[in-house]
């Protein structure tokens, strides 16, 4: 009697263990119910003056036996022209409010070096400024960002600063600038009154800062024809005082607010690829976070703007971990791993899923610095997991936004539970749906149903990122260790698909009508 008893416990155990990689999940896409835009410019990134993200990373000079284009790195460009970037910030960062515009334009050999006192203090020569920054978002056919300063600039620096760069002729500004060598001006559809003004940007309060912001941006004007989109400095993640008094003092005079949102190892000190499976569930953890934050961020901006008009910029987020052993603390160069990888990609999912409010989003940053696209040392490059989500998920630019209900089973680490997938999808211009996944069990598939409504199932093709090991990541000896493949274990269905997503995995679904 007693060993029935204990045979059926055993078994009872044995199923409670198993069956989540037994029972499917199930996915519903609405095809028929179109949802917002997700602009394009969710898939934004940063380059910021820090450590070698501008300096060896972008910018090599003329002279360099690096091969470049006016002293733009042409390998880096190749690579980040398959991104199809929409839209750059720069200079920084906390770098923005310490930086002075007009030591950055002119013949390079007569710019005064400034100190960089924020990263690592060193010293820089100022060959990258204004026209190079223009420059390479021309190469890379993306929109540019700047990032004013109000922590220790002038009202009438930053007002000269847009004229220079937008102000078609006759003036001072433009004058000055046809003398720098470009005779067209340019167009700067997005800048930043200061960044982080609650913090490196100044150390302000909301109230102070609402009133500088209002003071500064009155001056930021629109020249010959150009329209500026105005965006304040918003709230250091789940600081939400600081979005309800921006909200409350400014909202008429922006056309954004911002947020930032990092969700690194914290105080881990370990390399962000030296971690175990407790680290990669807390990682991914605090990722899912972002979903809350963005909720409750916008729901206060709902309050006091109930049709959307100000738009929610993650002008900053990532991962940020520890950096790689040996190298400048102050230079915040880390590696990128496989887990780095489906934090971009949960993240994304999240971000496309609030494209209603969210209008850009910036990850930081684009190269060598944090969760980095590519990663160079001297003339070497190589291409980062976080890169590969980026291409995989560049479909869902500019698409519709369309319902993605799942119904999945918890990825269950010791005490604790997260989702174990993660899904968007919407609607491309040429009509086909587009669906990105991401398994966040480092240790079970998922089988799932997909039933798609409203659409009528042309050819499926689905890419997968993926590795052996939770801590896989590219190095300059073997650059593709973690790349995306050929996708092939689902089945087309009456009303849709099945699949089986690998553990710790991205999938990207392309289902043509
Ligand atoms: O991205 C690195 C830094 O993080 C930025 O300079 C700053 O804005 C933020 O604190």
């Amino acid at each position: 009697m007693k060993s029935t008893w204990f045979r059926t416990l055993i078994l009872f155990a044995m199923f409670a263990v198993c069956a989540p990689s037994w029972a499917a999940d199930k996915l519903v896409i609405k095809a028929d119910e179109d949802e917002a835009v997700i602009s394009k410019y969710l898939y934004g990134q940063f380059a910021e003056h820090l450590g070698h993200c501008i300096y060896g990373g972008l910018w090599v000079g003329e002279d360099s036996s690096i091969p470049n284009t006016r002293g733009i790195r042409d390998d880096v460009v190749t690579a980040l022209k398959k991104l199809n970037i929409p839209v750059l910030r720069w200079p920084g960062g906390c770098f923005a409010d310490e930086y002075h515009w007009r030591d950055g334009i002119g013949p390079r050999d007569q710019r005064p070096p400034m100190v960089n006192s924020h990263w690592g203090m060193v010293t820089e020569d100022n060959s990258f400024g204004t026209h190079e920054f223009l420059d390479l978002c021309e190469m890379l056919g993306c929109d540019p960002y700047i990032s004013g300063n109000v922590g220790s600039g002038t009202v009438r620096e930053m007002q000269q600063w847009v004229e220079y760069i937008t102000h078609e002729a006759g003036g001072p500004m433009s004058n000055l600038r046809k003398e720098n060598g470009r005779e067209k001006p340019w167009k700067l559809p997005f800048f930043g009154v200061g960044n982080e003004n609650w913090g490196c940007g100044g150390n302000m309060t909301p109230e102070f800062y609402a009133d500088q912001y209002k003071r500064f941006a009155t001056y930021v004007r629109n020249y010959s024809g150009n329209r500026v989109y105005k965006i304040a400095c918003g709230a250091n993640s789940f600081d939400y005082n600081w979005t309800e008094v921006l909200m409350r003092e400014a909202r008429r005079q922006m056309n954004g607010l911002s947020l930032h949102y990092y969700c690194g190892s914290g105080n881990d000190s370990r390399s962000a690829t030296q971690f175990e499976e407790d680290d990669w569930f807390a990682q991914l953890k605090r990722a899912l976070d972002l979903d809350t934050l963005i909720t409750h961020q916008s729901a206060i901006m709902d309050k006091y703007d109930r049709e959307k008009r100000v738009g929610l910029i993650l002008d900053e987020w990532g991962a940020w971990h520890a950096v790689e052993p040996g190298t400048n603390p102050g230079f915040l160069f880390q590696q990128n791993s496989l887990r780095d990888a489906l934090v971009a990609g949960l993240s994304l999912n999240i971000i496309n899923q609030h494209a209603e409010r969210v209008r850009m989003a910036n990850i930081a940053q684009m190269v060598n610095v944090l969760q980095a696209m590519v990663l160079t040392q001297d003339e070497k490059m190589l291409v980062t997991p976080t890169y590969h989500v980026y291409e995989m998920y560049k479909v869902h630019q500019d698409a519709v936004l369309v319902p993605a209900e799942l119904i999945c089973r918890k990825y269950q680490y010791k005490d604790d539970s997260i989702p174990a997938a993660n899904v968007s999808a919407s609607k491309a211009k040429d009509g086909s749906l587009n669906i990105t996944l991401c398994n966040l069990d480092p240790n079970q598939p998922i089988e799932m149903e997909c039933e798609v409504r409203g659409f009528k199932t042309g050819s499926v093709s689905a890419r997968v990122l993926t590795a052996g090991d939770i801590t896989a990541h590219n190095t300059f000896d073997q650059p593709q260790a973690v790349e995306p493949a050929p996708f092939k274990d689902f089945k087309k269905t009456n009303d849709g698909l099945t699949l089986t997503l690998p553990s710790k995995s991205v999938v990207a679904i392309h289902i043509t009508r």
